[in-house]
């Protein structure tokens, strides 16, 4: 149980990244873990393409606004999922994301979720076809330096004791 919610809690957004390579074993046992989230009706809509080749990400993460990182990772990960399979293609490829993420801490490696992903331009460089939208391209590596944990909010201000407003801890 301790082991497993640290793992939730270390877990960091990665934006930069060793050269080392991630070895397949891994990459296998981490799309497992993202195979094993829940879905709607297990329809599993999901669907993941490695990307390794470096002169791919550069132009990819050309078109991430908020992704130029993704270059610097040894490969990423897209996440994309099927509207002809799922109509809730979205939630499930955002529960497999999440577990991918955390598949991916276990391991020691570092991942981002990069937001704006489903862009045109970057479904033609994977030749994705139509039907699937892109959930996000995480990159995928050993973090190079490890971030601060950024803030949250506080459980007593956010947890609601029989309807909204009424707490149910109380703040110290
Ligand atoms: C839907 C979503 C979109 C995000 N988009 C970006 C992004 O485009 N670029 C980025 O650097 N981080 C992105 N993030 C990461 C968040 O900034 C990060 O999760 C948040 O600051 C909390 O930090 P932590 O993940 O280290 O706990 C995104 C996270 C989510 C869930």
């Amino acid at each position: 149980m301790e082991d497993c919610l640290n793992v939730l809690l270390k877990r960091r957004s990665i934006r930069s990244f060793k050269e080392d390579p991630v070895p397949d074993e891994i990459i296998h046992k981490i799309l497992r873990a993202a195979q094993y989230a829940p879905s709607s009706w297990n329809r599993q809509p999901w669907k993941f393409i490695i990307i390794k080749d470096k002169q791919k990400l550069k132009k990819i993460s050309s078109f991430l606004p908020y992704g130029k990182f993704l270059s610097n990772a040894p490969l990423a990960i897209a996440i994309i999922s099927s509207e002809k399979e799922s109509d809730l293609w979205l939630i499930d490829g955002s529960a497999a994301t999440e577990n991918l993420m955390l598949a991916a801490e276990c391991y020691g490696l570092g991942t981002c979720w990069i937001a704006e992903s489903d862009n045109n331009e970057i479904k033609k460089i994977l030749e994705i076809p139509e039907e699937y939208h892109i959930i996000t391209i995480t990159p995928l590596g050993y973090p190079a330096s490890k971030p601060r944990i950024p803030e949250r909010k506080n459980i007593e201000d956010i947890t609601f004791s029989e309807k909204f407003g009424l707490k149910y801890f109380k703040n110290d």
